[in-house]
């Protein structure tokens, strides 16, 4: 098969020793899924005899799943297809049983591949029927969403939400290959992009501040995926987790830093029923709710807020904290996060742009201070 070529195709090696693996960030890299797919399995002879089994959403199959058929298929795959509905009700162990009764229907074999194609949900549901099916089978990931390309599909966390907590049951489980084509970013809504788009501000606000200034200048563009700087930036997050992951795979320290502006975040998505915001939209306040909880312990510089603020305005975020949401309730909320301890909640605050530091106990006092002065924005 012949390969296209993207000339700023970028390549983030993630260290996990024997786990370790690459992401591979170019516009029309689905059409050379088969063959990239097959080199990462060690597989460049050929791969006839292996099966390799996508697991898609109806919707994102309609519109990309020809096309990695065809990829797959030309590298010497058979090919079958799972489909599991869309959308965070779905993510639960009945999906991840639907794709047991599918695996075992076909009577696949432990050389079988599982591809994820699609957003966060598809790669956790499929990631953790992975990790299980026949004691673990390889896994790829294709993400499709913004959030998919530079969170969830880096880091190896899968799994399942179980009663109403989110992501209860799961496994750490790395794929053998992820990769990430911008164009598929062209079929999402503007709101969807924006939404992956804070995480991408996040990691240039907890680890590079050279990110931020591009990001910064290059806002609009990236929005619009018209900017060449898209690849760079999807990188270059992905680098940022995949290094906070390589020091603290299972998740006992530094890996927190990759939470800034997910306290509030999270309570803000609880107390709207998970209904008002999109995942970013409330990432994009529980930032700036960061850094102003930072200035008023004495660790954010002002001018970092002024910057946060700036930045997520021109990408149409909201960052004036509602008059209709209760602060004693968004506080209660913070104490129930298990992360909380007698004291107060714990932040991750930033001294600075492009760097961050977690553990942060803070107060009800100076939580409120801070979500007061978010209200008069
Ligand atoms: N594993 C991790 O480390 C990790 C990290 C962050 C988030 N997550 C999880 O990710 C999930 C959220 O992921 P998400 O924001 O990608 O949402 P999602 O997976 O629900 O996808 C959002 C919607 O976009 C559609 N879609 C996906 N790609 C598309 C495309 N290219 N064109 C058109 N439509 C498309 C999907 O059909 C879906 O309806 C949550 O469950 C969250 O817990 C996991």
């Amino acid at each position: 098969m012949t390969e296209r070529t993207d000339r700023n195709e970028q390549r983030v090696s993630v260290n996990l020793a024997e786990r370790s693996y690459d992401i591979v960030v170019a516009r029309g890299v689905l059409d050379n899924a088969g063959c990239a797919i097959a080199r990462a399995l060690g597989q460049n002879g050929g791969v006839a005899g292996r099966t390799a089994a996508i697991v898609v959403n109806p919707k994102v199959d309609r519109i990309y799943g020809p096309r990695l058929v065809s990829s797959l298929k030309g590298a010497g795959f058979s090919v079958i297809t799972i489909p599991v509905a869309a959308g965070e009700s779905y993510k639960t162990l009945r999906a991840v049983e639907r794709i047991f009764e599918q695996l075992y229907r076909h009577a696949v074999d432990r050389k079988t591949v599982i591809v994820a194609l699609g957003g966060g949900v598809i790669g956790d549901v499929a990631g953790y029927a992975a990790a299980s099916y026949q004691r673990g089978l390889d896994f790829v990931q294709i993400p499709t969403t913004l959030l998919a390309q530079v969170d969830s599909s880096v880091g190896g966390k899968t799994g399942v939400n179980f009663g109403s907590a989110k992501n209860l049951i799961g496994a750490f489980y790395q794929p053998r290959l992820v990769l990430v084509d911008p164009d598929t970013l062209k079929t999402l809504s503007l709101r969807e992009r924006r939404s992956g788009m804070a995480e991408v501000i996040k990691y240039g606000v907890i680890a590079d501040a050279s990110l931020f200034s591009r990001i910064s200048d290059e806002i609009a563009g990236l929005l619009d995926l018209k900017s060449s700087f898209l690849e760079e930036a999807i990188a270059r997050s992905c680098r940022i987790k995949a290094g906070v992951v390589a020091s603290d795979e299972r998740d006992m320290g530094l890996r927190a830093i990759l939470n800034f502006g997910h306290t509030v975040g999270h309570a803000l998505e609880s107390v709207t029923n998970y209904r008002t915001y999109r995942h970013g939209e409330a990432i994009a306040l529980g930032m700036v709710s960061a850094s102003l909880i930072g200035e008023e312990m004495g660790i954010t510089p002002p001018a970092v807020t002024r910057a946060l603020t700036d930045l997520l305005v021109r990408a149409g975020f909201a960052v004036k904290l509602d008059a209709s949401l209760g602060i004693q309730q968004i506080i209660s909320l913070l104490s129930l996060d298990k992360k909380s301890v007698a004291g107060g909640a714990r932040f991750v605050l930033a001294p600075n742009l492009g760097s961050a530091t977690f553990g942060h106990i803070v107060s009800d006092a100076i939580v409120t201070r801070a979500l007061d002065r978010q209200r008069l924005m």
